[in-house]
């Protein structure tokens, strides 16, 4: 009699565990962070991410080069500028909590997510 009821509870599980997964995973979407790139950061960073957008020629520091896929804070002082963490704080804190310009202003806007979207496209600029 249990073999009807547990294959059934099997296949409940195995249907949850795979509406669960997107939501719970932790590594960010290059696809949907590039539309919030094109949206918020292309003004300075520019279209592909080389620092080289509509205002970049007004800044200084200029803008982070993306391609090159080298930064600069260390916010959580673990000895590693760059990291998944850093990206994060630099974004949702902006640079001038880390001793940074103040044109990369904090965007407090984003979800988590679409900050961990924004950090795997990011990534992927460097050539
Ligand atoms: C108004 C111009 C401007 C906009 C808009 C802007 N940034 Fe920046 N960004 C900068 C500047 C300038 C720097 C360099 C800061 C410094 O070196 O002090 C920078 C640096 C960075 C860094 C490098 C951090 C490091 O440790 O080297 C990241 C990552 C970054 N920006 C992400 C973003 C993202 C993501 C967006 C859009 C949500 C964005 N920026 C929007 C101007 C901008």
């Amino acid at each position: 009699m249990t073999t009807p009821n547990s294959g059934t509870r099997l296949a409940l599980l195995v249907a949850l565990a795979a509406f669960i997964a997107p939501a719970t995973a932790t590594a960010g979407d290059p696809a949907a962070g590039k539309a919030q790139f094109d949206l918020y950061c292309f003004v300075c960073h520019g279209m592909t991410g080389k620092g080289d957008g509509p205002v970049a020629p007004t800044l200084n520091p200029p803008p982070r080069d993306f391609t090159v896929g080298e930064f600069v804070f260390d916010t959580d002082g673990d000895g590693k500028p760059g990291t998944d963490a850093d990206l994060q704080n630099v974004i949702t804190k902006g640079a001038l909590a880390f001793g940074g310009s103040e044109m990369m202003a904090p965007w407090p806007v984003l979800t988590p997510e679409q900050v961990a979207d924004l950090i795997a496209y990011v990534r992927s600029l460097k050539q």
